[in-house]
């Protein structure tokens, strides 16, 4: 099911076993089970602190790693030109149907492409974000794929990284970091899908879960770190 872009990338070796290799495992699921991603993203919402982060109003946003628009939906009224970019066909066929519904196809153009290989100009964007998909490895960006998401920003504008999994491995490249406090909760549609996507997502936490009888669960009671944080770099101009 990867294209042979895609199978580069994500399973270059090791025996392509998503049981040994969790980064394999999720991108198997954008692509055989895109809903039920769909459903655990949408349960997960960021901190309003990121969303009020971002620039009320720019005139071109790339945004990398798309998925299906968790933050593509926030960004679409606030860039004059944005541009998602998602790898997996079945998240961009989803999030085409979100910006549909939502009026805001005009707006927003989703396209293939990689963070080491973005489909863009150079200096094109004002703001250049990824949530929750950015990471070290060549795989999922790595050194390759932040020199492309710089290359894109034009002088003086922003690249940001929203929930990522290594700040220090960011600072350490001149990102600034911020985090939003406060309680966090995934908000699943109800009891039983909260019982439902932690039984498949979260094992661990699933049987406190299903005593709390509640469709919010604290990211704790889950294991998992919140949708607080981002990095971001003003590109000198
Ligand atoms: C956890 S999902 C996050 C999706 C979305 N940004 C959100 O916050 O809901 C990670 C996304 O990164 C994408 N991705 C994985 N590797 C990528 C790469 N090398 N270049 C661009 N996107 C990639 C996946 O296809 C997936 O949509």
């Amino acid at each position: 099911m990867f294209t042979p872009e895609e199978a580069r990338r994500f399973v270059p070796r090791g025996d392509g076993d998503p049981g040994h290799d969790v980064f394999l495992a999720w991108e198997l699921l954008y692509r055989l089970e895109p809903s039920l991603y769909d459903r655990l993203a949408s349960a997960e919402r960021l901190h309003p602190g990121v969303v009020s982060w971002l620039p009320c109003y720019v005139d071109r946003i790339a945004e990398v790693g798309a998925g299906t628009g968790r933050l593509t939906m926030e960004l679409a009224g606030r860039g004059g030109e944005v541009v998602a970019v998602e790898p997996a066909l079945p998240l961009r066929r989803i999030l085409s149907r979100k910006l549909a519904s939502s009026g805001e196809a005009e707006r927003v153009r989703v396209v293939p492409g990689f963070f080491d290989q973005l489909p863009l100009p150079s200096g094109w964007a004002d703001l250049v974000v990824a949530c929750s998909a950015f990471t070290p490895s060549a795989a999922h960006g790595g050194e390759a794929g932040l020199g492309e998401m710089e290359r894109v920003c034009r002088a003086g504008g922003c690249v940001a990284i929203i929930w990522p999994n290594h700040i220090s491995w960011l600072v350490d490249r001149g990102y600034e970091y911020v985090s939003f406090a406060g309680a966090m909760a995934v908000e699943f549609g109800s009891y039983a899908e909260a019982v439902e996507l932690a039984s498949i997502f979260y094992p661990q936490g699933a049987d406190a879960v299903r005593r709390r009888g509640s469709s919010t669960v604290p990211f704790e009671v889950l294991g998992i770190n919140p949708p607080r944080d981002l990095v971001f770099k003003v590109l000198p101009g």
